[in-house]
């Protein structure tokens, strides 16, 4: 029995996709001497326009290993924030990791703040944060860089329950490898995509 897909069919066009499928060589990893026209691995804000073309040609070529410890780690953020388990940011930031989380929070220096800010800011409310969009690129064996679209739901507590704010943007991460082997984000930009969507009054919650 044949059946048609048209969906299937556009989408073969579309990725140009052809009848022999070949089996792509692996890119061996970037040399990072290559790399250094790069914005990274500053802390600066990476424009959205930029950001499409700052990752290698076949980034999941890279180093599959390097990439899924990467993105293991960092699914452990929303975790944290969630779980609200501030203690386990310690197994995502360097002891001396610089976060700009953007107005009104701004620029956090060291793990130790960036946990009492997130802790007290969030106090008034619960959050789930869900990862979406990702490109994870090794910049070297020791060096990465990724970026993670998010989108954070806010619930208020107490008299505000029912109540949402919903926040829309990326994280720019830069990762360094630990002398324990362990990767960890040295340099984090979150950057606002849109406005907060819904009533910021769940923000004045005291218990
Ligand atoms: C922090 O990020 C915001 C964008 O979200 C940017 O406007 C601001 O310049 C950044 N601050 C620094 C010091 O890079
Ligand atoms: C936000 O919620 C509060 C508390 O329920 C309510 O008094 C206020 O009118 C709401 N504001 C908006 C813009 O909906």
């Amino acid at each position: 029995m044949r059946f048609f897909c048209s969906t299937c069919a556009i989408l073969a066009v579309a990725l140009g996709v052809t009848a022999v499928s070949t089996l792509r060589e692996p890119t061996p990893l970037p040399d990072p001497t290559e790399r250094s026209a790069s914005p990274l691995p500053g802390a600066a804000v990476i424009p959205f326009f930029d950001v499409p073309t700052l990752f290698a040609n076949a980034p999941y070529a890279a180093n599959p290993t390097i990439i899924e410890a990467i993105r293991a780690t960092l699914a452990l953020y929303p975790l944290a924030i969630d779980g609200k388990n501030f203690n386990a940011l310690g197994q995502l930031f360097a002891s001396n990791a610089v976060a700009n989380y953007s107005e009104p929070l701004n620029i956090l220096t060291s793990l130790s703040t960036i946990q009492s800010v997130l802790q007290s800011s969030l106090a008034a409310v619960t959050t789930q944060h869900a990862f979406a969009t990702q490109l994870i690129d090794v910049l070297s064996p020791t060096s990465a860089f990724s970026v993670t679209y998010y989108t954070a739901t806010h619930f208020g507590r107490g008299p505000f329950l029912g109540l949402t704010v919903t926040a829309y943007g990326q994280y720019q991460d830069v990762w360094a490898k630990q002398s324990d082997a362990s990767w960890k984000i040295t340099h984090r930009n979150l950057v606002y995509m849109g406005p907060l969507i819904g009533n910021l009054t769940i923000f004045t919650f005291t218990e």
